[in-house]
C-alpha cells in the first residue's frame, strides 16, 4: 500500500494544498521554542498524530521524495540525529548525514560554520545543525538560503527535544493544563529543561517544581520569566518534596560537558537517582521522562514501571521531527 492508496487521513494532496503557508511553517528556521504558540503547537501535534499513524500502517511514504536533509553534527548524538534520519527515509526524502563527528569533513582544516553551511545548501534542502556554541544555529541560518532546523546549541536551547516532550506528555496524560511539572537534575546547563520549562509557561494552571543541587538550579533570566508569567514554582534540592504530587518527572542528566571545573561537578554528579522505591511514593497516573541518555539518573530497575515514558519519548521523537520536516518543507 502507498501513500496514495490511503484512506482520507493520508490524504498528503489536500493537507499540502490547505497548509502551505497557511501554517506559516513553509521555509521556517526552528531555532528556538519561542517561534511556536499554541496553535502551532496544535497543529505540529495533529501531523505528528498522522505521522504515528502512517508508520504503524505502511512504514513510510513518499511525501520527500526527491528532498534531501543535510545533518551536521559538531556534538555526538544517538537520538536527535538518528531521528531526524529515520524520519526522512519514512518521508521518502534523502539525507546527507555528517554525524559521526565533523573531524571527518573539512571543518577538521578550519572550515568556519558559514561556509560549510553555504556548501550545504547547494546539495540540500533544509538542514539539520547541533553545535556546542550558543547561537550558532541562528548564525546558520541567517547565512542559509533552506531551512535550518536547531538540533541543540550548546546549553542554550533543543527546540525540536521540547516539542517531542510536549508531545509525549499529552500523548501520555491527555492534557497539558492545570499539570504538576518536576524537573530534575542539571537545570543550569540542560537545554532541554530551558525549552520545555519556556513551551510549558503558555499552558493554563501549570505548576513547575525544578529540583537541583545549588550550583545547578535554573538559570536566573528564566526563572525570571516564569514568576512574570504568573506560573506557580517551586525550587528544592530534594526530589523527594515532589515525587508525591508530580504528574511529570522530567529528569536530566548532569551535564559533564558544559563544566569548566571538574571538582564542581564530581561533587554533584550523582545527587539524584529515580529507584523503584522512591516510585512507589509516586501517583499512580504519572509519567518518568528524560531526553536520555542517562547516565545513573534512573535505575533500571524503573524501566518496567508503566510510567516510565522515556523509550516511548524517543519514537515521538521521530513521529514530531517527521511532522517538522513535511512543515518546513511545505509539505504538511
Ligand atoms: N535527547 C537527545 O538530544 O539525545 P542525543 O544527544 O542522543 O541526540
Amino acid at each position: 500500500m502507498n501513500a496514495q492508496s490511503l484512506p482520507k487521513l493520508f490524504d498528503f494532496e489536500k493537507m499540502v494544498q490547505k497548509n502551505v503557508n497557511g501554517n506559516g511553517m513553509t521555509g521556517m528556521d526552528i531555532l528556538s521554542v519561542d517561534q511556536f504558540d499554541r496553535e502551532h503547537l496544535a497543529y505540529i501535534f495533529s501531523r505528528a498524530h498522522e505521522m504515528r499513524e502512517l508508520v504503524e500502517r505502511v512504514g513510510a511514504c513518499d511525501l520527500l521524495k526527491g528532498y534531501i536533509l543535510a545533518c551536521l553534527f559538531y556534538e555526538p548524538s544517538t537520538r536527535t540525529s538518528a531521528s531526524f534520519i529515520a524520519a526522512m527515509e519514512r518521508l521518502g526524502g534523502s539525507v546527507i548525514p555528517i554525524t559521526q563527528g565533523v573531524q571527518f569533513s573539512s571543518v577538521s582544516k578550519g572550515e568556519s560554520l558559514p561556509d560549510t553551511i553555504r556548501t550545504l545548501e547547494q546539495y540540500s534542502d533544509v538542514i539539520v545543525l547541533r553545535h556546542p556554541e550558543i547561537g550558532s544555529a541562528k548564525l546558520a541560518a541567517d547565512y542559509a538560503a533552506v531551512p535550518v532546523i536547531n538540533a541543540g546549541d550548546g546549553a542554550g536551547e533543543h527546540p525540536t527535544q521540547a516539542l517531542l516532550d510536549l508531545f509525549t506528555i499529552q500523548e501520555e496524560l491527555g492534557h497539558l493544563e492545570g499539570l504538576k511539572i518536576a524537573m530534575v537534575g542539571d537545570l543550569r546547563y540542560g537545554r532541554t529543561v530551558h525549552s520545555l520549562t519556556r513551551l510549558l509557561m503558555q499552558y493554563e494552571d501549570v505548576s513547575l517544581r525544578f529540583v537541583s543541587p545549588d550550583t545547578l538550579r535554573l538559570p536566573m533570566t528564566l526563572m525570571n520569566e516564569v514568576i512574570d508569567r504568573g506560573v506557580k514554582v517551586r525550587e528544592t534540592p530534594d526530589v523527594a518534596d515532589v515525587i508525591e504530587n508530580a504528574d511529570v518527572l522530567y529528569v536530566t542528566r548532569i551535564q559533564k560537558e558544559r563544566f569548566t571545573d571538574p571538582k564542581q561537578y564530581e561533587e554533584v554528579k550523582d545527587c539524584f537517582e529515580i529507584t523503584p522505591e522512591l516510585m512507589a511514593r509516586a501517583k499512580e497516573k504519572m509519567v518518568v521522562m528524560h531526553p536520555l541518555p542517562r547516565v545513573g539518573e534512573i535505575h533500571y530497575r524503573v524501566d518496567d514501571d508503566p510510567r516510565a515514558a522515556y523509550f516511548r519519548q524517543v519514537k515521538n521523537g521521530m513521529y514530531v521531527r517527521m511532522a517538522l520536516l513535511a512543515a518546513v518543507l511545505g509539505k504538511a
